[in-house]
């Protein structure tokens, strides 16, 4: 990592038509340390060129360029001057735009293809003649704008075009996702080679222009109060502005009463005397489980328990507010959380709504400063890192908002959340033990309210079953289920039935996301 406070001085620009893997592009980009932003495409040519990038990024996106609805991008991007990459849809609106002809594709190519490189241009410098790659479209350019070559193919399709003169490349496929084998490497091509983008952006620069920013926003008086929820995400963000604010951030950390074991102690510890944080803690379980009781459907429950954390959260706020004058709420919001919820820089799909983002107190009239939101989880540890953060937090697994509530099917009572936390601390044990707690995204224990029978000693049991849930998984927003071994499997099943009360069977989920979620609820 770079040691240097020199400002960045190359951007790439990536303009978002729609598809929801653009942010990846702008973190594969990030990851060679080039700068790289998200813009809607309907962003102007004037707010393109405020940047001063280096080079332009089209998109891939759900739509045919000649659907009614197809995003919009003035044409004048395509003549900046700038190189500029475009990506599935961002080829057909290159193609389109520049006077060849799109049309459905005679089959279409959803999943894993092959493309062979026909025209070694510049963007496949040293890559393989015949790439392993992921595609997802239904039209393709069947004829090519004047100066426009095929660069490669598949069995079926148009899959790389060029016109080297005007610096203009596109592939029809994602070099971005991890299913395409070098594409890092003709991102970096593009980026680093034909673009001439300096590699300088490092976590450093990041917290630097961070730090500048929020201390800018808020001025030299301003307040601000954090949610902290002992995660990576709010701990990361709430150090970033103490760095920038002081002691003129108030971190509030809720104990919603389904937090795991020792978790309201030990978090407090932590923040106040590792990250030296500002601290209020409230015990606010008594609240929180007395709106659980007798509900049972999982929706109900999550908003049960997002509504009376906005209640705690307010009542907590506005003590502060009163006395200090808070006006700027920080979140930890990250980028998958804003696409799975909403979509924030461009016509991206929503998938579905949930998380820290959009259920904010409307009359709390506070602003937000969302210092992560442009970023991906391991982004994220990378800044904790170099804000020489303890590797605990840094390496903490997610731990969903509503906390142990989904993870208990049924009714949420006292009695279930304690049987819970231990089988959860044993199983986080295990696996730590193994040595495969970071190797794994998420792994915990569910309790399900289903007894069965079983024997202990000489004595007949009825007691409910657990399920054990370990992922891998790169965003959270698809998982696979990890392999654990055997041997793990087996003792965390043997302590969780000999130490724990009120289970005596443990089960195995061997179910992806998708089809299932991580959560069970
Ligand atoms: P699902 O269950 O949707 O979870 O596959 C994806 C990731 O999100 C976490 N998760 C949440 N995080 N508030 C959060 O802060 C929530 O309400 C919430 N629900 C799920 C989950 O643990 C996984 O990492």
């Amino acid at each position: 990592m770079s040691s240097t406070n020199a400002p960045v001085t190359s951007t790439i620009v990536i303009l978002d038509f729609g598809s929801q893997y653009t942010q990846l592009i702008a973190r594969r980009i990030r990851e060679f340390n080039v700068f790289s932003v998200v813009l809607p495409c309907t962003a102007g040519l004037e707010k393109i060129l405020a940047l001063k990038p280096k080079g332009i990024v089209l998109s891939g996106g759900p739509s045919s360029v000649y659907d009614d609805a197809a995003p919009k991008a003035d044409p004048a991007v395509l003549a900046t001057g700038l190189p500029t990459l475009g990506i599935c849809y961002g080829l057909q609106f290159m193609a389109h735009h520049l006077g060849g002809k799109v049309v459905a594709a005679a089959a279409r190519e959803y999943g894993h293809a092959e493309v062979e490189i026909v025209d070694p241009a510049a963007i496949f410098h040293g890559l393989p003649e015949t790439l392993a790659v992921w595609m997802s479209h239904a039209d393709h350019a069947e004829t090519l704008p004047d100066g426009f070559k095929v660069t490669a193919r598949t069995a079926n399709a148009v899959a790389g075009i060029a016109d080297e003169a005007r610096k203009m490349w596109a592939v029809q496929f994602h070099p971005e996702v991890a299913h395409t084998k070098h594409g890092m490497a003709l991102l970096k091509n593009f980026a680093v080679d034909i673009c001439g983008a300096t590699q300088d952006w490092t976590p450093e620069h990041f917290i630097a222009s961070t730090v500048a920013k929020i201390k800018e926003q808020v001025g030299p008086t301003g307040h601000a109060i954090c949610g902290l929820s002992g995660g990576v995400d709010s701990s990361v963000a709430a150090v970033l502005v103490a760095r920038a604010i002081g002691d003129r951030l108030t971190c509030i950390f809720v104990n919603n009463g389904v937090l795991r074991k020792d978790e309201f102690a030990k978090v407090q510890k932590t923040m106040r005397e590792e990250l030296h944080l500002n601290v209020v803690a409230v015990d606010a379980s008594e609240r929180f489980l007395s709106k659980l009781a007798g509900v049972t459907d999982p929706e109900v429950k999550r908003k049960a328990i997002g509504g009376e954390f906005i209640a705690v959260f307010d009542d907590e706020a506005a003590k502060l507010v009163a006395g200090t004058g808070v006006d700027w709420l920080v979140q930890g919001t990250l980028y998958p959380d804003v696409i799975e919820s909403a979509s924030v820089h461009g016509p991206s799909h929503v998938i579905k709504s949930h998380h820290n983002v959009g259920g904010l107190p409307e009359d709390m009239k506070l602003k937000l400063i969302e210092p992560l939101r442009d970023l991906f989880k391991d982004e994220v540890r990378r800044i904790g890192r170099d804000l020489q953060m303890p590797e605990e937090i840094l390496e903490r697994q997610p731990f969903p908002g509503p906390g142990l509530a989904v993870r208990i099917l049924g009714e949420v009572t006292p009695e279930r959340v304690a049987i819970l936390q231990e089988a959860d601390a044993i199983c986080v044990e295990e696996i730590k033990k193994a040595g495969l707690y970071r190797r794994v995204w998420q792994s915990f224990a569910v309790l399900l309210p289903v007894k069965s029978v079983g024997v202990m000693g000489d004595q007949r049991t009825y007691a409910y079953t657990c399920a054990i849930r370990a992922v891998e998984s790169e965003d959270g927003m698809t998982a696979d289920w990890a392999a654990l071994p055997y041997e793990v499997l087996r003792s965390i099943s043997s302590r969780i039935v000999s130490e724990v009360r009120g289970i005596n069977r443990v089960v195995y989920d061997i179910t992806s996301k998708p089809p299932g979620t991580i959560e069970w609820e």
